[in-house]
């Protein structure tokens, strides 16, 4: 049982009843203030209830169009981005930016006969904004609305506004180095700062210069054809100064948004355990309070699928009387099948419960939220070191930031007077750093110093709005050295052009081309899916780590991991023959593997398959039961990753000083093997290796690049 140390009391005075985890409440001047007049409080449901009668959904989506806060601004912002080249767009989440803003221009005849790209950071974000504004539009996703994300495409000649992520934007650089297919680019969610945001902003002032270049307009030649590209930033913070610095002072515009006041609510105490806080809370809110969605945060998918289950079997226990909870699962990686739960109506005398990753913070807007419990945890991306880790990026679960924390309470408010709970304490809250740290300062910049090099633009001298840290460059390079996708003189090699061709990390990319030449892409582009996967194959929680181990038997290889992930793949290409898709699902569950990890690498696979044609790999070739040549392909790609038994037990990585234990996860988890390579490194009390194979000495050693050090 947790201790409460104090009771809060609500805006107006009056004692609230004690619940049985004790918040304190927020100082006033934390409080999100209204910023509509009477007329915007209205609530969206109840507008729509007002409207939809008379011509069915049609007619409420307009309508609702129609009174969103950025719709009275509509023209003035037409004017203001047909007269600057960029301009900087900042309003509260929900105004109507990356749903509206597209359309406008479009409407207005402002994109030209050029396409309008929306960029998202996040693949749930680029194809549900999608989705919305293809029913706005109403016509299916895909013909005029589309989108685009890595191993999923939905768009057509006859696309004119695309939603994607930033990466994959960079990625078209490749093929198309001054976009010419988009007559505007919006750049959404910039103050998220992820790493291809950042690359793709210090692109397109590059691209921008070429483009609206007049001398170039009116001049012969190929510049003579290009149009003009507008630019715009949007974001829901207020840190529009250095976007508009960056871009040369350009226009910054405010929309204001429409907030209801939200109650902040902190923990007396902090929090031992955010998942288990978390579920005492929700229920809190669902036997004590109104009607109102709940909108969990937390920072991953684990957590997610987690405490869904925990709340599932409380609510299952719940006298009769009380309503119904309605579960949403909301990250990253979640399919577009699965996102139309998120935004229907909740079903009457029903609460619905979101549970979300940052991703709710600012990217989408989720109607019916009273109550927001913030765990106030994310997980972030960042490098560790090869002094003293894997030189990989790896994702730590962390404290979240001052504007995390404030975009999270605001989420309550959206349609009107709204909670907030913190599972942490005002003081936690109060040490917050403001903001992240952007992610060119702290993750790998291997895949994106291929994609440079491939463009003939090197790290160092792009002009970014934050410069990379020298040694993180310096490792980068290093890292595509070791994978001959450099040379001795940095220069790129036809080996690092088709790697950046392969939609996949660098070290996977590598792999694949290593079995081109081994003659085993079958068997490698099998791994190779499920490794590039959004979600892990095996569940291996600790507690049940006994019972799937037993039931993972069959599938057991002695040569490890990746082989054990053939295997499986192999198992249900078999069971997908015959079996319903409820079927493979039941035989997951039995086997305790991830359905959604299969589907997803058997579609990801696919997409492979047609980019090794495009690139003349036959992926029919395969080894048969010999596998040495796949082993020896995965040692090219993770060569990184090799270390060798020590007499102790334990292991030495063969390039870098860390000491790391086999993952008990893994099948070789007791075994005694003079060399293995893992996929990835997790920091616990000890440093694990998970994803093992056993591999024999000389094929470490032939790598050249070793061979190179030892002369
Ligand atoms: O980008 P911004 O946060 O300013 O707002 P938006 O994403 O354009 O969302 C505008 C409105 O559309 C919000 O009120 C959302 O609730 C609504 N919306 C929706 O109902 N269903 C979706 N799938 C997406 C947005
Ligand atoms: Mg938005």
């Amino acid at each position: 049982m947790v201790k409460f140390k104090s009771r809060p009391s609500t805006p107006n005075g009056k004692p609230a009843k004690r619940p049985r985890m004790a918040y304190m409440e927020d100082s006033d001047e934390e409080r999100t203030p209204v910023k509509a007049g009477k007329k915007n409080l209205e609530s969206p449901k109840k507008r729509m209830k007002s409207a939809a009668p008379v011509s069915g959904k049609q007619h409420a989506i307009q309508e609702q169009r129609k009174l969103l806060p950025i719709a009275q601004g509509r023209d003035a912002l037409i004017h203001e981005i047909r007269e600057n080249d960029v301009t900087v767009l900042i309003g509260e989440t929900g105004s109507g930016k990356t749903t509206q803003i597209p359309q406008y221009l479009l409407e207005s005849g402002l994109a030209g006969k050029g396409m309008i790209a929306v960029t998202q950071p996040r693949r749930v974000a680029a194809t549900s904004l999608a989705n919305r504004v293809a029913e706005e539009k109403n016509t299916e996703v895909g013909k005029l609305v589309g989108y685009s994300v890595r191993f999923d495409e939905t768009s057509s000649e006859a696309t004119r506004i695309k939603y994607v992520t930033d990466g994959m934007l960079v990625r078209e650089l490749l093929s198309d180095p001054i976009l010419s297919r988009y007559s505007v680019i919006i750049v959404d969610e910039a103050h998220e700062r992820t790493l291809r945001t950042d690359i793709l902003m210090a692109n397109l002032k590059a691209i921008q210069q070429k483009r609206n270049k007049p001398t170039d307009r009116k001049g012969k030649g190929p510049a003579a054809a290009l149009s003009p590209l507008k630019i715009v930033i949007m974001s829901a913070t207020l840190d529009a100064e250095k976007f508009s610095s960056f871009y040369n002072k350009a226009k910054i515009l405010y929309v204001k948004g429409r907030q209801h006041p939200v109650t902040i609510y902190h923990t007396a105490t902090s929090q031992a355990d955010y998942v288990d806080s978390a579920l005492r809370t929700f229920f809190q809110i669902h036997t004590d309070r109104p009607p109102g969605d709940v909108l969990i945060f937390l920072p991953g998918q684990e957590d997610i699928e987690g405490l869904s289950s925990s709340i599932q079997l409380y609510a299952n226990r719940l006298p009769q009387a009380t309503p119904g909870v309605l579960l949403c699962p909301l990250y990253a990686a979640l399919p577009p099948g699965q996102q139309t739960k998120i935004f229907s109506p909740t079903p009457k005398g029903m609460r619905k419960c979101i549970l979300a990753t940052n991703i709710a913070e600012t990217s989408i807007t989720i109607p019916g939220v009273k109550y927001v419990i913030d765990t106030g945890k994310c997980k972030e991306k960042r490098y560790i070191a090869r002094s003293v880790g894997s030189g990989f990026d790896t994702l730590l679960t962390r404290d979240i930031t001052k504007s995390s924390a404030m975009q999270r309470a605001g989420r309550a408010g959206r349609e009107g007077p709204g909670f907030c709970f913190r599972l942490y304490t005002e003081d936690a809250f109060k040490n917050m750093p403001l903001s992240a740290e952007p992610e060119i300062r702290r993750c790998t910049l291997t895949a994106s110093l291929l994609q440079l090099k491939c463009l003939g633009q090197d790290l160092e001298e792009l002009e970014f709005m934050d410069k990379p840290d020298e040694e993180n460059i310096l490792s980068a390079l290093a890292a595509l050295y070791i994978l001959g996708a450099l040379d001795d003189k940095k220069a790129l090699t036809k080996n690092g052009r088709d790697m950046a061709f392969l939609p996949l990390e660098p070290y996977l990319a590598r792999v694949v081309l290593a079995a081109r030449e081994l003659g085993c892409v079958r068997e490698i582009l099998d791994i190779v899916s499920v490794l590039s996967s959004n979600s892990k194959l095996f569940f291996d929680s600790a507690d049940q780590r006994d019972a799937a181990l037993e039931a993972r038997t069959k599938f057991r290889h002695s040569s490890g991991d990746h082989f054990t992930i053939l295997n499986v793949v192999r198992s249900f290409d078999e069971i997908a023959k015959t079996e319903t898709n409820a079927g493979k699902k039941d035989w997951c569950h039995k086997t305790y593997l991830n359905f959604r990890c299969l589907t997803e690498a058997v579609a990801i696979r696919t997409q492979l398959k047609e980019v090794c044609e495009r690139m003349k790999i036959d992926w029919t070739a395969s080894c048969g039961d010999n596998e040495q040549p796949v082993l020896r392909s995965l040692v090219r790609g993770l060569v990184q990753n090799a270390a060798f038994l020590q007499p102790d037990g334990s292991y030495k990585q063969v390039m870098g000083p860390s000491i790391v234990k086999i993952h008990p996860g893994s099948v070789l988890c007791d075994k005694k093997i003079p060399a293995i390579i893992y996929d990835e490194l997790v920091y616990t009390t000890n440093i694990y290796a998970r994803g093992v194979s056993a591999v024999p000495r000389s094929f470490i050693a032939e790598v050249p690049v070793l061979n190179h050090r030892k002369a």
